[in-house]
């Protein structure tokens, strides 16, 4: 297992964040950390994404640090030249894995189907989102689209919180789950920081009850 893997399977979830302003960025990947989560992915929704992950691995260090949302090859080298240490996209884009596997950066892409997860195993992936994960069907699609490939490990993301957190974490094939729940958009942008650390706790609760 990577370094990366380990701390995915340590913490078994991942913060998505994402910030209009990048003076929000370091205060909410501090309240992540201080909820006990030392993980963000910083998505590519704002113009401000590549240089809030520059920030985020300058100021908070120890924190791994990823690319979300990502859908092209620019946003890629803007990522990895930031200090990105993985890169998420909602999809495979074989351009995007290529060139990841070319610079020696992790990459997860998004399925939804058997056919794409056969087609990112044939890309030499193991390590897959499974997206948008509430929308599609949730934990019984994902437990029964995972039976045949026992190879791979999953990320659900999409619809997932306090409330259905456990429910995934329960399935084998699930390394750990990916969303925007302790980090809403309403709390970064009011600056309720230290709602994003509580939210951040209750989620490592859950992580805990379930590997006691
Ligand atoms: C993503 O892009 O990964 C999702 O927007 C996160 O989904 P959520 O906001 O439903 O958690």
């Amino acid at each position: 297992m990577s370094d990366i893997n380990q701390i995915l399977a340590r913490y078994r979830v991942v913060p998505t964040v994402s910030v209009d302003k990048l003076e929000q960025a370091v205060p909410v990947a501090q309240a992540l950390v201080a909820g006990g989560i030392p993980i963000a992915e910083v998505l590519f929704r704002s113009g401000v994404a590549g240089a809030a992950i520059r920030r985020i691995v300058t100021d908070v260090p120890g924190m791994l640090v990823g690319a979300g949302t990502v859908l092209n090859v620019a946003q890629v080298d803007e990522a990895i030249d930031a200090g990105a240490q993985f890169v998420v996209s909602p999809g495979i884009d074989h351009a995007i894995v290529k060139h990841c596997h070319k610079q020696g950066v992790l990459v997860i892409p998004g399925v939804m189907t058997p056919t794409e997860i056969t087609i990112a195993i044939d890309l030499g992936l193991r390590l897959l989102k499974f997206f948008p994960a509430e929308a599609i069907g949730g934990k019984t699609l994902l437990r029964a689209i995972s039976a045949p490939f026992s190879q791979i490990d999953f990320i659900p993301t999409g619809g997932i919180g306090p409330d259905n957190l456990s429910g995934y974490l329960e399935s084998d094939c699930v390394l750990a789950c990916g969303g925007s729940w302790m980090v809403r958009p309403d709390l970064v942008e009011a600056g309720r920081f230290e709602e994003i650390e509580t939210l951040s706790r209750q989620s490592m609760s859950v992580v805990e009850s379930l590997s006691r």
